[in-house]
Protein backbone atom coordinates (compact mmCIF):
# COMPACT_ATOMS: atom_id res chain seq x y z
CA UNK A 1 0.00 0.00 0.00
CA UNK A 2 1.22 3.63 -0.52
CA UNK A 3 -0.01 5.98 2.00
CA UNK A 4 0.25 9.66 1.39
CA UNK A 5 -0.52 12.40 4.12
CA UNK A 6 -0.23 16.02 3.47
CA UNK A 7 2.68 16.26 1.17
CA UNK A 8 3.69 19.50 0.21
CA UNK A 9 6.29 20.44 -2.45
CA UNK A 10 7.51 24.27 -2.84
CA UNK A 11 10.52 23.99 -5.44
CA UNK A 12 12.91 26.89 -4.26
CA UNK A 13 13.60 28.48 -7.30
CA UNK A 14 13.97 32.42 -7.55
CA UNK A 15 10.13 32.85 -7.24
CA UNK A 16 9.28 29.68 -4.96
CA UNK A 17 6.59 27.49 -6.39
CA UNK A 18 4.32 25.55 -4.66
CA UNK A 19 3.59 22.89 -6.93
CA UNK A 20 1.90 20.47 -4.61
CA UNK A 21 0.12 22.09 -1.26
CA UNK A 22 -0.98 19.12 0.80
CA UNK A 23 -2.26 16.12 -0.83
CA UNK A 24 -3.21 12.97 1.07
CA UNK A 25 -4.75 9.25 -0.40
CA UNK A 26 -3.64 5.64 -0.07
CA UNK A 27 -3.31 3.86 -3.18
CA UNK A 28 -4.13 -0.43 -2.31
CA UNK A 29 -2.08 -2.97 -3.86
CA UNK A 30 -3.11 -4.17 -6.97
CA UNK A 31 -4.82 -0.51 -8.06
CA UNK A 32 -4.57 0.83 -10.94
CA UNK A 33 -4.58 4.45 -10.70
CA UNK A 34 -4.91 7.46 -13.28
CA UNK A 35 -3.55 10.84 -12.30
CA UNK A 36 -4.89 13.42 -14.35
CA UNK A 37 -5.55 17.41 -14.41
CA UNK A 38 -3.81 20.08 -16.38
CA UNK A 39 -0.63 20.90 -17.20
CA UNK A 40 1.44 22.55 -13.97
CA UNK A 41 -0.93 20.88 -11.91
CA UNK A 42 1.59 19.35 -10.09
CA UNK A 43 1.17 15.62 -11.68
CA UNK A 44 4.74 14.92 -12.12
CA UNK A 45 5.72 16.72 -8.90
CA UNK A 46 3.59 13.79 -7.26
CA UNK A 47 4.71 10.96 -9.32
CA UNK A 48 8.62 12.46 -8.51
CA UNK A 49 8.01 12.31 -4.77
CA UNK A 50 6.17 9.07 -4.30
CA UNK A 51 8.94 7.25 -6.69
CA UNK A 52 11.47 8.02 -4.50
CA UNK A 53 13.58 10.34 -7.30
CA UNK A 54 12.75 13.73 -5.23
CA UNK A 55 12.12 14.79 -1.61
CA UNK A 56 8.85 16.85 -0.59
CA UNK A 57 9.11 19.82 1.33
CA UNK A 58 6.92 18.55 4.32
CA UNK A 59 4.50 15.62 4.77
CA UNK A 60 4.81 11.87 5.15
CA UNK A 61 4.95 8.86 1.95
CA UNK A 62 5.23 5.39 3.01
CA UNK A 63 5.23 2.53 0.87
CA UNK A 64 4.50 -1.14 1.90
CA UNK A 65 4.83 -0.18 5.44
CA UNK A 66 8.32 1.81 5.00
CA UNK A 67 8.39 5.58 5.79
CA UNK A 68 10.45 6.24 2.39
CA UNK A 69 11.43 9.94 3.91
CA UNK A 70 13.60 7.88 6.54
CA UNK A 71 16.11 6.24 4.47
CA UNK A 72 19.03 7.24 3.40
CA UNK A 73 20.35 7.78 -0.04
CA UNK A 74 21.50 4.11 -0.23
CA UNK A 75 18.35 2.91 1.23
CA UNK A 76 16.53 4.92 -1.40
CA UNK A 77 18.44 3.34 -4.41
CA UNK A 78 18.10 -0.16 -3.38
CA UNK A 79 14.12 0.70 -2.80
CA UNK A 80 13.61 1.72 -6.04
CA UNK A 81 15.37 -0.56 -7.46
CA UNK A 82 14.05 -3.47 -6.06
CA UNK A 83 10.06 -2.31 -5.83
CA UNK A 84 9.74 0.32 -8.44
CA UNK A 85 9.62 0.94 -11.88
CA UNK A 86 9.66 4.11 -14.50
CA UNK A 87 8.26 4.86 -17.65
CA UNK A 88 8.64 8.29 -18.74
CA UNK A 89 6.98 10.45 -21.76
CA UNK A 90 10.57 10.26 -23.23
CA UNK A 91 11.91 7.10 -23.43
CA UNK A 92 15.44 7.55 -21.76
CA UNK A 93 17.27 4.39 -23.27
CA UNK A 94 21.04 4.43 -23.35
CA UNK A 95 21.62 4.93 -26.83
CA UNK A 96 25.08 2.74 -27.26
CA UNK A 97 23.48 -0.28 -25.39
CA UNK A 98 20.97 -2.45 -27.38
CA UNK A 99 17.08 -3.06 -26.38
CA UNK A 100 18.10 -6.35 -24.72
CA UNK A 101 21.22 -4.93 -22.79
CA UNK A 102 18.82 -1.68 -22.02
CA UNK A 103 16.62 -3.84 -20.27
CA UNK A 104 19.68 -5.39 -18.50
CA UNK A 105 20.98 -1.58 -16.92
CA UNK A 106 18.44 -2.02 -13.20
CA UNK A 107 19.47 -5.86 -12.71
CA UNK A 108 23.11 -5.03 -13.30
CA UNK A 109 22.59 -1.74 -10.85
CA UNK A 110 21.31 -4.53 -8.32
CA UNK A 111 23.92 -6.16 -9.17
CA UNK A 112 21.98 -9.01 -10.23
CA UNK A 113 23.58 -9.70 -14.27
CA UNK A 114 23.50 -13.78 -14.18
CA UNK A 115 22.03 -15.94 -17.02
CA UNK A 116 18.69 -15.79 -15.42
CA UNK A 117 18.62 -11.68 -15.41
CA UNK A 118 19.03 -12.50 -19.22
CA UNK A 119 16.66 -14.95 -20.06
CA UNK A 120 14.27 -12.90 -18.10
CA UNK A 121 14.96 -9.56 -20.16
CA UNK A 122 14.05 -11.97 -23.20
CA UNK A 123 10.79 -13.09 -22.07
CA UNK A 124 10.01 -9.37 -21.76
CA UNK A 125 11.10 -8.04 -24.46
CA UNK A 126 8.99 -10.83 -25.58
CA UNK A 127 6.15 -10.05 -23.10
CA UNK A 128 5.64 -6.66 -25.31
CA UNK A 129 6.09 -7.71 -28.69
CA UNK A 130 9.79 -7.51 -29.54
CA UNK A 131 11.01 -10.48 -29.87
CA UNK A 132 12.70 -10.09 -33.06
CA UNK A 133 14.54 -6.38 -32.34
CA UNK A 134 16.47 -7.34 -29.03
CA UNK A 135 20.09 -6.79 -30.83
CA UNK A 136 18.85 -3.73 -32.18
CA UNK A 137 20.11 0.01 -30.87
CA UNK A 138 17.17 2.87 -29.91
CA UNK A 139 17.87 4.70 -32.56
CA UNK A 140 16.87 1.78 -34.87
CA UNK A 141 13.60 1.47 -33.21
CA UNK A 142 10.42 3.58 -33.53
CA UNK A 143 8.87 5.63 -30.96
CA UNK A 144 6.22 2.81 -30.32
CA UNK A 145 9.31 0.35 -29.80
CA UNK A 146 11.80 2.01 -28.02
CA UNK A 147 8.82 2.91 -25.23
CA UNK A 148 8.09 -0.82 -24.96
CA UNK A 149 11.95 -1.38 -24.42
CA UNK A 150 11.77 1.08 -21.31
CA UNK A 151 8.37 -0.76 -19.91
CA UNK A 152 10.49 -4.24 -20.23
CA UNK A 153 13.56 -2.67 -18.75
CA UNK A 154 11.13 -0.75 -15.38
CA UNK A 155 9.91 -4.73 -14.96
CA UNK A 156 13.21 -6.16 -14.76
CA UNK A 157 13.73 -6.32 -11.30
CA UNK A 158 9.98 -7.45 -10.50
CA UNK A 159 8.68 -4.24 -9.48
CA UNK A 160 5.98 -4.25 -7.20
CA UNK A 161 4.92 -1.00 -8.21
CA UNK A 162 5.01 0.64 -11.80
CA UNK A 163 5.08 4.91 -12.42
CA UNK A 164 4.07 5.91 -15.77
CA UNK A 165 4.18 9.49 -16.31
CA UNK A 166 2.48 10.00 -19.69
CA UNK A 167 4.05 7.22 -21.17
CA UNK A 168 1.93 7.49 -24.55
CA UNK A 169 2.29 11.43 -25.50
CA UNK A 170 4.83 10.42 -28.19
CA UNK A 171 3.09 7.59 -29.49
CA UNK A 172 0.14 7.58 -32.32
CA UNK A 173 -3.04 5.82 -31.24
CA UNK A 174 -1.76 2.26 -32.41
CA UNK A 175 1.48 2.17 -30.61
CA UNK A 176 -0.82 3.85 -27.05
CA UNK A 177 -3.31 1.26 -27.34
CA UNK A 178 -0.42 -1.73 -27.68
CA UNK A 179 1.45 0.23 -24.48
CA UNK A 180 -2.09 0.20 -22.59
CA UNK A 181 -3.05 -3.48 -23.46
CA UNK A 182 0.66 -4.32 -21.50
CA UNK A 183 -0.33 -2.35 -18.55
CA UNK A 184 -4.15 -3.68 -18.39
CA UNK A 185 -2.34 -7.28 -18.22
CA UNK A 186 0.53 -6.63 -16.15
CA UNK A 187 -2.22 -5.43 -13.60
CA UNK A 188 -4.41 -8.03 -13.80
CA UNK A 189 -2.09 -10.65 -14.34
CA UNK A 190 0.96 -9.98 -12.38
CA UNK A 191 -0.95 -8.17 -9.76
CA UNK A 192 1.40 -4.68 -10.63
CA UNK A 193 0.21 -1.61 -8.82
CA UNK A 194 0.43 1.15 -11.39
CA UNK A 195 0.03 5.24 -11.07
CA UNK A 196 -0.02 6.43 -13.87
CA UNK A 197 -0.21 9.99 -15.62
CA UNK A 198 -2.38 10.95 -18.89
CA UNK A 199 -4.35 13.30 -20.64
CA UNK A 200 -6.23 11.15 -22.66
CA UNK A 201 -9.54 10.75 -20.80
CA UNK A 202 -10.18 7.53 -22.84
CA UNK A 203 -7.06 6.17 -21.17
CA UNK A 204 -7.67 7.37 -17.85
CA UNK A 205 -11.52 5.02 -18.23
CA UNK A 206 -9.02 1.92 -18.52
CA UNK A 207 -8.20 2.47 -14.74
CA UNK A 208 -9.69 1.29 -11.35
CA UNK A 209 -9.34 5.19 -9.99
CA UNK A 210 -8.40 8.20 -11.35
CA UNK A 211 -7.22 11.21 -9.18
CA UNK A 212 -7.36 14.67 -10.39
CA UNK A 213 -5.23 17.55 -9.68
CA UNK A 214 -5.35 21.04 -9.43
CA UNK A 215 -2.95 23.45 -8.32
CA UNK A 216 -1.03 21.15 -6.41
CA UNK A 217 -4.40 19.69 -4.69
CA UNK A 218 -6.73 17.00 -5.37
CA UNK A 219 -10.00 18.27 -6.44
CA UNK A 220 -11.49 14.46 -7.49
CA UNK A 221 -10.89 11.03 -6.64
CA UNK A 222 -13.29 8.31 -8.81
CA UNK A 223 -13.47 4.49 -8.75
CA UNK A 224 -14.19 3.31 -12.16
CA UNK A 225 -17.87 1.86 -11.97
CA UNK A 226 -17.34 -1.73 -12.99
N1 LIG B 1 12.26 21.96 -10.88
C1 LIG B 1 11.32 22.89 -10.73
N2 LIG B 1 11.60 24.12 -10.23
C2 LIG B 1 10.66 25.05 -10.07
N3 LIG B 1 9.36 24.86 -10.35
C3 LIG B 1 9.00 23.68 -10.85
C4 LIG B 1 9.95 22.62 -11.08
N4 LIG B 1 9.30 21.54 -11.57
C5 LIG B 1 8.01 21.91 -11.68
N5 LIG B 1 7.81 23.17 -11.23
C6 LIG B 1 6.52 23.89 -11.14
O1 LIG B 1 5.64 23.10 -10.38
C7 LIG B 1 4.33 23.10 -10.94
C8 LIG B 1 3.89 21.69 -11.21
O2 LIG B 1 4.69 21.13 -12.23
P1 LIG B 1 4.53 19.63 -12.73
O3 LIG B 1 5.65 19.35 -13.64
O4 LIG B 1 4.36 18.73 -11.57
O5 LIG B 1 3.14 19.72 -13.53
P2 LIG B 1 2.38 18.63 -14.40
O6 LIG B 1 1.01 18.48 -13.82
O7 LIG B 1 3.19 17.39 -14.51
O8 LIG B 1 2.25 19.34 -15.82
P3 LIG B 1 2.34 18.75 -17.32
O9 LIG B 1 0.98 18.16 -17.61
O10 LIG B 1 2.59 19.96 -18.16
O11 LIG B 1 3.44 17.74 -17.38
C9 LIG B 1 4.41 23.98 -12.18
O12 LIG B 1 3.89 25.22 -11.86
C10 LIG B 1 5.88 24.06 -12.50
O13 LIG B 1 6.22 25.30 -13.05
MG1 LIG C 1 4.18 16.45 -16.10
Amino acid sequence: MIDVKNVKKIYQGKVPTPALQGVSFTVADSEFVALTGRSGSGKSTLLHQLGLLDTPTSGAISIHKTDILALSDTQKTYFRLSFLGYVFQEYALMAEFTALENVLLPAMALGDLDDKSRTRAQELLSIVGLEDRMEYYPNELSGGQQQRVAIARALINRPKILFADEPTANLDTASSKIVLDIFMRLNREEKLTIIMVTHEPEYAKLAHRTIELLDGMIIKDTKAKK
